[in-house]
């Protein structure tokens, strides 16, 4: 195994990240964090010569939870959540995740925008397992998608995600329910023309299975559910008590 020298050792470069306006202090280095994000890889670039490689940056409008997640994220990849066993705490897990997501947008870190997505499933993983139980799962708020669109660029693949879970998932009653159109309206405007051409789009071919659904292959490994015949097994409805 290759040493470390002593003046490789010091010239291991930290990087402190003053978090928030308490300022919550976050050590990282360099290395890592220039290599997940060009947008810190430049904030650092020509401090080079800097005094005693002393590297920080303040990110006065981030949350202290969203950071610690994200150095987290940089060197196990994965971090810690909310539980998820009532409804409450599902949403604010979405919450966290949106949070984090808006954080990968922020500083351009694919990788880790397409992790926050991935986790957004981890509660219906839980209720694959729990199939025969009453665990219901629930849609995230309009109030997240309202936050999601305020603070995610267009391409966002979060946006996409919700957008797909409201095409596919919502029960159609929502629709009918007389707080709809007033939510609906509290969001953006882009909100609303996805979803019509994303509903569009689900009318024009009611064959394209919910991008929701469980592939037959992954079905089978996995031998939970039934997959009987080629369709594809829909385990993740919303519950239809929508309330
Ligand atoms: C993120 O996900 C998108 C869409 O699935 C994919 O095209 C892209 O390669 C992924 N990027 C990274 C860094 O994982």
């Amino acid at each position: 195994m290759a040493r470390i020298s002593h003046a490789q050792f010091r010239n291991v470069s930290i990087v402190t990240l003053l978090v928030g306006v308490a300022r919550a202090t976050y050590h990282v280095h360099l290395y890592h964090i220039c290599n997940a994000s060009p947008y810190f890889k430049r904030a650092f670039k020509g401090s080079r010569d800097q005094a005693a490689n002393k590297y920080s940056i303040e990110l006065v409008d981030d949350d202290a939870d969203t950071v610690e997640r994200f150095v987290s994220w940089l060197y196990s990849k994965t971090y810690t959540l909310p539980p998820f066993y009532t409804e409450e705490e599902t949403h604010e897990r979405f919450n966290q995740l949106a949070k984090l997501n808006v954080f990968a947008d922020k500083y351009n870190i694919p990788a880790l925008s397409n992790d926050t997505i991935d986790r957004l499933w981890d509660p219906w993983h839980l209720y694959l397992d729990n199939i025969l139980s009453s665990r219901k799962i629930f849609c995230p708020r309009i109030s997240l998608v309202a936050y999601v669109y305020e603070h995610t660029s267009p391409d966002s693949e979060f946006r996409k995600t919700l957008v797909d879970w409201y095409t596919w998932e919502i029960p159609l009653k929502w629709y009918d329910d007389s707080r709809t159109r007033d939510e609906l309206g509290e969001v953006s405007r882009d909100f609303a023309v996805d979803l019509v051409m994303a509903l569009a789009k689900r009318l024009a071919d009611p064959e394209r299975p919910s991008p929701f659904a469980l592939p037959k292959k992954e079905c089978d490994e996995d031998r939970r559910g039934d997959c009987e015949d080629d369709e594809a097994v829909d385990l993740t409805s919303c519950p239809e008590n929508w309330e």
